[in-house]
């Protein structure tokens, strides 16, 4: 495995790679890598190929931080991060320091306006101008053929999606499927900011999902959004230490919001526990 922390050694290692003529991917992380990372880059190794290229990219982006949010006490683990990504067959680590992704005084930034309003957007006002800024430059840097990203995070790859096919990124957006802990527990780095009682109260994010998909299941015809938040939300409450930011209702692939709900409707959820901010989301 290459490790890599300059510009000019990514560009001139990710262009030896393309003109290999096997495909190269890419999987952008913020690092303190979980069994969520590792399968997007088993997908990346089965769409590369043996002879392909896997690019992982680490790095804390501290654009997608707003300004009361965990930039500096975000998890940050190179050395094991580097250990996974060799056992893992990784060919090439890319971990930039800061200085190197915003030298000096940078000013331009990749805005995609329709789909990163709502939901994390509305929490979040600054948050997806810092993702679509930063994946747009591992883009140039890296030039994929693919960039593989976790259903976890739903509304961030229908965002990149989008920018992708707005700026003519010839590369192909891959989805992977949320790797869950056994009690239904989406993976994240944020989890370890949980206190036990918190970690035992954060199994609330998956029961909503799965009362949601229970309702509708069971609905004769589809249920009024208002009326499925008012029962999801009341699951929530009952958590002590948890406090609800959203649930919506939605379109997977438009993000339109849904004021009925069916199946194929996608749910999204936030809830925060103290400090700590989780998200969630699953088709019903
Ligand atoms: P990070 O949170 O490190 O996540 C990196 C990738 O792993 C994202 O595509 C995310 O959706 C995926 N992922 C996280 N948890 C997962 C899980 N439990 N199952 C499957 N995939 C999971 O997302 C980011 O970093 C950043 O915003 C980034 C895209 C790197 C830009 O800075």
């Amino acid at each position: 495995m290459k490790f890599i922390r300059a510009i000019p050694a990514i560009s001139r290692e990710t262009k030896a790679a393309r003109s290999s003529g096997h495909p190269v991917v890419l999987v952008p992380t913020m690092g303190n890598l979980h069994a969520g990372h590792l399968s997007l880059i088993r997908r990346a190794r089965k769409l590369a190929g043996a002879k392909g290229t896997v690019v992982v990219t680490l790095f804390v982006n501290r654009i997608q931080f707003g300004p009361t949010e965990d930039f500096a006490s975000y998890p940050r683990n190179l050395k094991r991060d580097t250990a996974l990504c060799r056992e893992a067959g990784v060919d090439i680590l890319f971990a930039p320091s800061d200085a190197v992704i915003y030298p000096g005084a940078h000013s331009t930034y990749v805005v995609e306006s329709r789909l990163a309003k709502r939901m994390e957007g509305a929490s979040r006002p600054t948050h997806f101008r810092g993702v679509t800024t930063v994946v747009a430059k591992l883009f140039n840097l890296v030039q994929p053929d693919a960039a593989v990203f976790g259903a976890k995070d739903w509304q961030q790859a229908a965002v990149i999606r989008q920018m992708t096919t707005d700026l003519n990124f010839p590369i192909r957006i891959v989805v992977a499927p949320t790797v869950r802990e056994r009690d239904g527990l989406a993976l994240s780095s944020r989890n370890a900011y949980l206190s036990p009682a918190e970690r035992e109260q954060a199994t609330v994010l998956y029961d909503v999902i799965r009362a949601a998909r229970l309702a509708v299941k069971h609905a004769p015809a589809p249920l009024p959004a208002g009326v499925l938040r008012r029962k999801l939300s009341r699951l929530v409450a009952k958590q002590r230490l948890a406090k609800l930011d959203y649930i919506e209702f939605f379109d997977p692939k438009t993000l339109e919001p849904a004021k009925r709900i069916d199946r194929g409707t996608h749910i999204a959820l936030a809830v925060f526990f103290g400090k700590t901010r989780l998200i969630d989301n699953g088709r019903l």
